[in-house]
């Protein structure tokens, strides 16, 4: 075979290779270590070929060993909680610049064109912008972490539109918070959040990791959440491959087809992760139930609990005298004739404040129009009002900033109504 036959043969062999990647959306996840790794530029190569081959290609990038680098350097000691980088005020400044430092790099791979490289003569547009609102994580096992957030909402959209003229949408683990602060986000959360967000075809997640293994620790090129999940607690593996699995799962389990992890030590895996093999669910077709709280416009309404016929005590025993006892405090949500959220008042006596306490909606349910939080919120202020409170205050460990939306400022110990005023409430 001449090598013009040899080259025409690949050639059409990578027809199937290029109709199987237009037009689908891929989320990819790229930690810092394989920002630093050689393969670095082959992989960001890559990338830009599956754009120029029509696939819609959002990148998430991780800076973890360049934050705690940064980190050391300024003399001070990278702080984590099970595996969460507590960013504090003095880190958090350090961040975002280790951050900016990874996201230059990463542009400045994307526009190397030098004559004998792939991208000679080939322009790729990388675009990133404010497309993630963040919220704090709060208080989690008594540790505060300050400037780390979580993902709140993925403006997935603006990202539509922004793949839909060919740009590859490059994503930093940073979000800001409608008020304005920067919080530090998890690449791997940040990349299972987007991907489930935008409705990607795939996720796939750069690792030092180059394939699954099952709970046997036998290489596996597909398996499913379930048998991924179980090898998960015991697998000799880094707490971030650990991580980056867990998210897969999430995304897989939350409807995202398909869930690659893709080995960075190995040079051309991307191409290789081709529409086989992977994570996915056993015999499943399509997506999960849509979120039902979404756009519906049912009938809803808040009001005062009903005493229960019953209480279930497998909920927990002080949950159930609490529930028994106080139900005369509690407000609900109701959707339909579904209670689907919860919301208590208790007044401080002679004091003029009261407590609003036990505020959650069911997960299935947030957000909804006509039932939820913030209208509990409303309906247990003017209960308030109606008792002649005049001052309304909550503890919260993870919803500070919520509190702060609905209109709540922060407070001290100091300007809690003093104990002695205080009903007594049960352990
Ligand atoms: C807080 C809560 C009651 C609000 O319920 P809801 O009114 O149905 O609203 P959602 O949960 O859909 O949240 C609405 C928005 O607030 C954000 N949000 C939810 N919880 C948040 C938190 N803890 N901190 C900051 N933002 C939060 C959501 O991301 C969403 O953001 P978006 O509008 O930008 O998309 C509900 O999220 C909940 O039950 N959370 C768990 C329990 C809890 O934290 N209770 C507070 C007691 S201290």
């Amino acid at each position: 075979m001449t090598e013009l036959t040899q080259y025409a043969r690949w050639f059409r062999d990578s027809t199937p290779y290029i109709s199987a990647h237009r037009k689908k959306t891929f989320v990819v996840l790229l930690p810092g270590d394989a920002v630093v790794h050689e393969h670095v530029t082959s992989i960001v190569h890559d990338l830009a070929l599956l754009s120029v081959l029509g696939a819609r290609v959002v990148l998430v990038h991780g800076a973890r060993p360049q934050i705690d680098a940064a980190i050391s350097a300024a003399g001070l000691a990278p702080r984590y909680h099970a595996h969460r980088r507590i960013t504090d005020q003095d880190t958090i400044a350090l961040v975002e610049a280790a951050v900016a430092h990874v996201r230059a790099k990463i542009e400045g791979l994307f526009c190397l064109g030098l004559p004998n490289t792939p991208l000679h003569n080939t322009r790729i547009n990388v675009l990133s912008g404010n497309l993630v609102t963040a919220r704090p994580v709060g208080v989690v096992d008594g540790v505060d972490h300050l400037f780390t957030g979580r993902v709140r909402t993925i403006h997935h959209e603006l990202i539509d539109t922004l793949l839909d003229v060919g740009a590859i949408v490059l994503l930093s683990p940073l979000g800001y918070s409608p008020s304005g602060e920067a919080f530090n986000l998890s690449s791997e959360e940040l990349a299972a959040e987007v991907a489930i967000a935008i409705g990607a075809d795939k996720l796939i997640s750069f690792d030092e990791l180059s394939r699954f293994i099952d709970d046997e620790a036998r290489p596996r090129s597909e398996i499913n959440p379930d048998a991924l999940e179980r090898m998960l607690p015991g697998a000799q593996i880094s707490e971030w491959s650990r991580k980056t699995l867990a998210e897969l799962v999430r995304a897989c389990r939350a409807g995202v087809p398909r869930c690659h992890l893709v080995g960075y030590r190995e040079d051309g895996a991307l191409l290789r992760s081709s529409s086989r093999g992977g994570l996915r669910h056993a015999g499943d077709g399509g997506r999960h139930a849509a979120h039902p709280s979404r756009d519906d416009r049912r009938r809803g309404r808040h009001r005062r609990a009903d005493p229960p016929a019953r209480v279930d005590r497998r909920a927990g025993e002080a949950l159930a005298r609490r529930l028994e006892t106080e139900i005369e405090r509690f407000f609900v949500a109701e959707l339909d004739g579904i209670v689907v959220g919860c919301c208590a008042l208790y007044p401080f006596d002679g004091t003029g404040a009261g407590e609003l306490a036990c505020l959650a909606m069911h997960p299935g349910y947030r957000d909804n129009p006509v039932a939820n939080g913030a209208a509990l919120v409303r309906r247990i202020e003017s209960e308030a009002r109606r008792l002649g409170l005049r001052q309304l205050f909550l503890l919260t460990t993870q919803a500070r900033d919520w509190f702060k939306e609905q209109g709540f400022v922060d407070a001290t110990v100091d300007d809690l109504p003093p104990e002695e005023g205080a009903v007594q409430l049960p352990a």
